[in-house]
């Protein structure tokens, strides 16, 4: 199988210390986008999201809840499984750092670094945020806070390190002979920075708390939990077994990642990796965070976004479609309530749901409830037609530098197009006086629809199938290819379901 052939795809793991909100919901939908479009396009997928479960962080989540670590994070890592059904996400693993497998792979590594001379014992004192779960030098700290604004903490013990400051040159050469390996390319600037500014030895295990993976033959300590956390995205292929997961999938097209948590992704992990002599992934994707009615989110100011109530209120496709179109992916974005209706009454109701239920409901009443008959075409419709097909080279390129939001825009250019499109051919006037002609200008317009749904379905799943529903287009042919192959076009006479609206308006409750 060749390497264009294949596919992999993950999100972060979530610490597993509260439950899921929008930060969550979004990266996970980001990939679940990609992943359906790679699946679409006739690659061979896998696509990984998981919950990261240990670290003082949880720990500490697990003692407040008055409960034991494991009973808790069995019950937490279970809301991100409910919110990843909620949200119809189509992965195909979900791990947990608390599974077996994962130990095995994590301390299989750990060994790997320590008989290559990567891993030495020596003494921690610094600071420390649980929050971010991170090591901060003394120069980055204002006022007893890190960069995050987090609290910090005084720690001092014997600790393992892993010998991250040789690396430097190596990582440096690596940014520079893979220049996409960190997007977007500012936030590849910040990494090359940090790490030109000097890179110290990273702390590994921890001795002052228990909730982690022990380290082999010194059980008075914990793995750092990055090192765990970032060795998931192996453990689920099978490392360091040679599996066929392992052989097919590794290294990984793309991690995806909230920008906070670049500098563990971009700077340890190929650090590490390379130590362990495995290719480091291909690219690490950061995307920027969400506030809320312009406000940061945070959990004492009481903002946080529910993606469950997102969904109930406004529905699983248009709150997709409004995350993936509304904010350019890389950069911070707002919700809002106003911003959301928008997106539901323009895009969705007026421009795509209105082209499908005009179009379908004039062929119920006026076309004998079928795929009309096509005539011989002319510039007209070839132009429109043209525009469809033209999306499939356009939206692959977008999702393969992770631009949904340029995807979308794409595909909606030409939805409007179909509607002034409609205008000028005026199919009600032609009912009177052309009825071959207008059979055509049907035809022509069904026929844009099917492209365009066919492409919308990585973003918004099931009310793209309705919409192709609609159009009695079979199931196995609802492929990227079928979008310009002349056999899957519609064929005349086809008898069409009477048609329903797919986007609803959104009517702001008084
Ligand atoms: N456990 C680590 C990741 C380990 S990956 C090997 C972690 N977990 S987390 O639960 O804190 O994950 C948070 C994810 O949600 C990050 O990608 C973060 O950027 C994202 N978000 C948190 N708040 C966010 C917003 N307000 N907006 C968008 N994404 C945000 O970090």
């Amino acid at each position: 199988m060749s390497a264009g052939e294949r596919f992999y795809i993950t999100t972060p793991i979530y610490y597993v210390n509260d439950s899921p909100h929008i930060g969550h919901a979004y990266t996970t939908l980001a990939c679940d986008a990609f992943a359906r479009f790679a699946r679409l396009d006739g690659k061979q997928v896998w696509f990984l999201t998981g919950t990261d479960e240990h670290g003082q962080k949880v720990e500490k989540a697990a003692q407040a809840a008055g409960k034991d670590p494991k009973a808790f994070t069995d019950e937490v890592s279970q809301r991100f499984r409910h919110l990843a059904d909620a949200m119809g996400f189509s992965h195909d693993d979900f791990i947990r750092t608390t599974e077996e497998r994962h130990y095995r792979a994590v301390q299989h590594l750990w060994n790997v670094l320590v008989e290559k001379n990567e891993i030495y014992l020596g003494k921690y004192a610094g600071w420390y945020s649980v929050r971010d779960e991170a090591f901060f030098d003394e120069s980055e700290i204002t006022d007893g806070k890190a960069p995050t604004g987090a609290p910090v903490e005084w720690v001092e013990e014997p600790s393992y390190f892993f010998r991250l400051s040789a690396w430097q040159d190596r990582l440096l050469a690596f940014y520079d002979a893979n220049p996409d390996f960190i997007l977007p390319p500012a936030r590849r600037n910040e990494v090359v920075s940090f790490v030109k500014s000097n890179l110290r030895d990273l702390s590994v295990s921890r001795t002052t708390f228990k909730w982690g993976v022990p380290v082999p033959n010194d059980p008075d300590h914990v793995m750092y939990v990055w090192l765990d956390a970032l060795t998931n995205y192996i453990t689920a292929l099978g490392y360091p077994d040679d599996t066929e997961a392992w052989r097919t999938f590794w290294p990984a097209d793309v991690h995806v990642v909230g920008k906070d948590i670049l500098r563990f992704h971009a700077i340890y992990w190929p650090a590490f990796l390379m130590a362990a002599d495995i290719p480091p992934p291909r690219r690490v994707f950061a995307h920027g965070w969400w506030t809320n009615e312009g406000q940061k989110i945070s959990k004492s100011v009481g903002n946080v976004i529910d993606p469950f109530q997102l969904i109930e209120t406004f529905g699983l496709d248009q709150t997709r479609y409004f995350l993936l179109r509304e904010v350019p992916f890389g950069a911070d974005g707002d919700f809002s309530r106003a911003a959301m209706a928008r997106r539901m009454n323009a895009d969705l109701a007026n421009d795509y749901g209105n082209l499908s239920l005009r179009v379908l409901s004039f062929i119920q009443k006026n076309a004998g409830a079928a795929v009309p008959a096509r005539g011989d075409l002319q510039d007209a419709d070839h132009a429109l037609l043209d525009a469809a097909a033209g999306l499939v080279a356009r939206v692959r390129s977008e999702m393969e530098l992770q631009a949904p939001h340029k995807a979308l825009e794409a595909i909606f250019a030409v939805i409007a197009d179909a509607n002034r499109w409609i205008d000028t051919q005026a199919p009600w006037t032609l009912r009177k006086t052309d009825s071959t002609r207008m059979n055509t200008v049907l035809w022509v317009l069904v026929e844009t629809i099917r492209r365009i749904a066919i492409l919308t379905q990585p973003f918004m799943p099931a009310s793209s199938a309705r919409v192709l529903d609609q159009l009695a287009v079979p199931a196995d042919h609802r492929q990227i290819a079928d979008v310009t192959d002349p056999a899957a076009e519609l064929v005349p006479g086809t008898p069409l379901p009477k048609p329903e609206g797919v986007f609803p308006k959104w009517l702001e409750p008084a």
